[in-house]
């Protein structure tokens, strides 16, 4: 069956396959870039790549008002369910969920990582198996070799999700070899041109990508959808 790929702007997105909507760092309120009200959301999962506002945003909301079921790093799955969130998962690395329509891997990443609340830990990056699409969002990260073990570890990557803008994250320039690292069918960039200091050329990154691999890249802009 077919995913379809929702983004919402910033590195918000969502899964869509049959009845399972996931939702990957919910940062809408305050968001920029945000194509729809958090509101509107309906996830039946939510899936935190780290603390950060511009990612744990409106999760909190979210997740009560639709009951999904969260999957959190360890410390920040605490946190959420001290706020009464219910269906927590709180896996570490290495560690997989799994679903009966797939699972989630929680794989390391190079960034740093607090709550609003002040809870802080590592980040992570998300390994998402949906109806057997293999969807990867690299979550915040500078460029780590380790990008190439995490990616070969199993099926090829179909998707990879891609933060460019730099500044807080690998630049469009050192994305270009972390695709080079994870070899995915598609990438979609994301963490770009939502605040100035992170302004980058999207096109000049597709470019790039497409003459020096064979990765296809699908610039989205916030409420456009890729079927993969
Ligand atoms: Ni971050
Ligand atoms: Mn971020």
């Amino acid at each position: 069956m077919a995913v379809d790929i929702h983004f919402l702007g910033h590195a918000a997105v969502e899964l869509k396959a049959g009845d399972t909507t996931v939702l990957v760092d919910p940062f809408i309120t305050g968001n920029p870039q945000a194509a729809v009200e958090a509101s509107e959301l309906e996830p039946t999962h939510i899936f935190l790549t780290h603390g950060h506002q511009d990612h744990y945003g409106d999760i909190v909301e979210i997740a009560k008002r639709t009951g999904a079921t969260v999957v959190a790093l360890t410390e920040i799955a605490g946190e959420l369910g001290e706020q009464g969130i219910e269906n927590v998962f709180n896996p570490n690395f290495g560690g997989t969920v799994t679903f009966d329509w797939g699972w989630v891997k929680m794989v390391p990443a190079w960034h740093t990582s607090t709550t609003p609340n002040g809870t802080v830990t590592p980040p992570a990056g998300l390994l998402i198996n949906i109806d057997g699409t293999l969807v990867y969002h690299l979550g915040d990260t500078a460029l780590f070799s380790d990008l190439q073990l995490i990616a070969r570890r199993g099926d090829k990557i179909d998707v990879a999700l891609v933060p460019i803008g730099g500044h807080f994250t690998m630049d469009r320039y050192d994305a270009v070899t972390a695709v080079e690292f994870i070899n995915p069918g598609t990438v979609i960039p994301v963490h770009y041109d939502t605040m100035p200091v992170i302004e980058t050329d999207a096109e000049a990154f597709k470019a790039d990508v497409e003459s020096q691999t064979s990765a296809q890249v699908v610039i989205l802009a916030p409420g456009e959808t890729h079927s993969a």
